[in-house]
């Protein structure tokens, strides 16, 4: 193998923790729902970049399980948000080839978002130019939990063996279950936290936090940061051959 004529290999799982929004509006002396608009805005440039840097899946965090700590006008605008973007962006999602899947608990979400949520689920069900995954009311350690929960109640029904299980079958009992994890993780507006996001899925996967409020996030810096993380060496605990 020459090695020296192959393709640099990017990052086939690309996922971001869209921050900032709040601070973007408030830098325009704007309240933070102006800024939540302008944040939806930017998905879509985003999603259309992927098929030409190679990003297969890309996974975006909209609502965590601990932003329904914000106030009530916060919270219930997100909400009137993510019902406006799913039935507008419907159209063009399908149309472009993206599936689209949700990963969070949609327990705590009202009805009608859900019945949005499964509706665009099955519409882009035959899609797979992008795999878009939308994580709402989601949160890594309330996956984890709610993955348990099944599991131990499979045990307690004679259907598992508890000495049987092991790392994979509480993957396979994950929201992300059909998802490979994440190879590229991005958080935008310079903090350098997760935020309970894909806590297990991204045991292995190289980070990288841009200050840059998530508003302002442009195609063009998307494509230097999937740039940027061909040159990393990854490991895998491993010593380099
Ligand atoms: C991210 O932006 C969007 C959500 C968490 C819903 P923020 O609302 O957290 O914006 P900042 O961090 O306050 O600037
Ligand atoms: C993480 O951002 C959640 C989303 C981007 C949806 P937060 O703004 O909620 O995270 P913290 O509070 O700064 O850790
Ligand atoms: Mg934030």
């Amino acid at each position: 193998m020459s090695g020296k004529s192959e393709k640099p290999i990017g990052p086939a799982h690309v996922a971001i923790i869209m921050d900032g929004n709040g601070r973007w509006a408030q830098k325009r002396g704007k309240p933070r729902l102006f800024g939540h608009h302008a944040g939806a805005k930017r998905v879509r440039e985003i999603v259309e970049a992927c098929p030409d840097l190679g990003v297969k899946y890309l996974t975006i965090f909209a609502f965590s399980t601990e932003n329904w700590k914000r106030t009530q006008a916060e919270v219930s605008g997100l909400m009137k948000l993510f019902h406006r973007y799913l039935t507008r962006e419907t159209r063009v999602l399908v149309e472009n080839g993206i599936r689209v899947r949700f990963i969070g608990d949609r327990m705590r979400l009202e009805p009608t978002l859900v019945e949005l949520m499964d509706n665009l689920e099955l519409m882009t069900a035959d899609n797979d130019a992008v795999h878009l995954t939308v994580a709402l009311n989601y949160g890594g350690r309330d996956e984890v939990t709610r993955a348990a929960r099944r599991l131990c109640r499979e045990v307690a029904a004679g259907k598992v063996d508890p000495e049987r299980v092991d790392a994979e079958e509480l993957a396979r009992h994950l929201d992300t279950y059909v998802l490979p994890d994440p190879d590229l993780v991005i958080r935008t507006s310079g903090e350098a936290r997760i935020s309970n996001f894909l806590l297990w899925q991204s045991a292995y996967s190289e980070y990288d936090f841009v200050d840059t409020l998530w508003p302002d996030f442009t195609k063009a810096e998307f494509a230097r940061v999937v740039g940027a993380y061909v040159a990393r060496d990854r490991r895998f605990g491993a010593v380099p051959g």
